[in-house]
């Protein structure tokens, strides 16, 4: 007797980029297959696939991590973010510094790097160079220097301080 092949298939429901999602995916997928390859949110990019270079960053219930390594059934009522979110409003203050200090580097490391120094900047406005070295160990960038970065972080420093000493 032939067995029918059963398809399993998961139901999920989250939140992503402020929106309420369902979708029914393979099991097998991961979170930057649901959100590249069914959501076209191709702003998270693919690179190692491994958990080593941060180009698949994303925020995960406020936290950092490789959406490579995060299966589709560990998003179930979630809350995600991704680069699309981070400027839906207008730039994101370190995405202006990242530009007024020449920080941008290519489409595959950048928006990684961005989404590990907002996680980082939403618990420390005011981090050591050592401590966006340290948060930014996970993102890889094999091309370039990360003084560009370093840079854009103290432009970013100076703009809070400025905002402090008004208030
Ligand atoms: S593609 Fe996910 S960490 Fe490199
Ligand atoms: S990986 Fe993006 S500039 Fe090197």
């Amino acid at each position: 007797m032939k067995k029918a092949k059963v398809e399993n298939k998961i139901d999920l429901t989250f939140e992503l980029n402020g929106q309420p999602y369902h979708l029914t995916v393979p099991p097998t997928y991961r979170l930057v297959d649901i959100l590249r390859t069914d959501l076209q949110l191709t702003g998270t990019k693919i690179s190692c696939e491994i958990g080593r270079c941060g180009a698949c960053s994303v925020l995960l219930n406020g936290k950092v991590v490789n959406s490579c390594l995060v299966m589709a059934y560990q998003i179930q009522l979630s809350t995600i973010e991704t680069i699309e979110h981070v400027s839906h409003q207008s730039l994101h203050p370190i995405q202006q510094a990242f530009l007024e200090e020449g920080g941008l580097q290519c489409g595959y490391c950048t928006p990684g790097m961005i989404i590990a120094l907002k996680d980082l900047l939403e618990q420390n406005q005011q981090p050591t160079d050592e401590e966006v070295f340290e948060h930014l160990s996970g993102n890889l960038c094999r091309c370039t220097g990360y003084t560009g970065i370093i840079r854009a972080v103290q432009r970013y420093r100076e703009v809070v301080n400025k905002k402090e000493e008004i208030q």
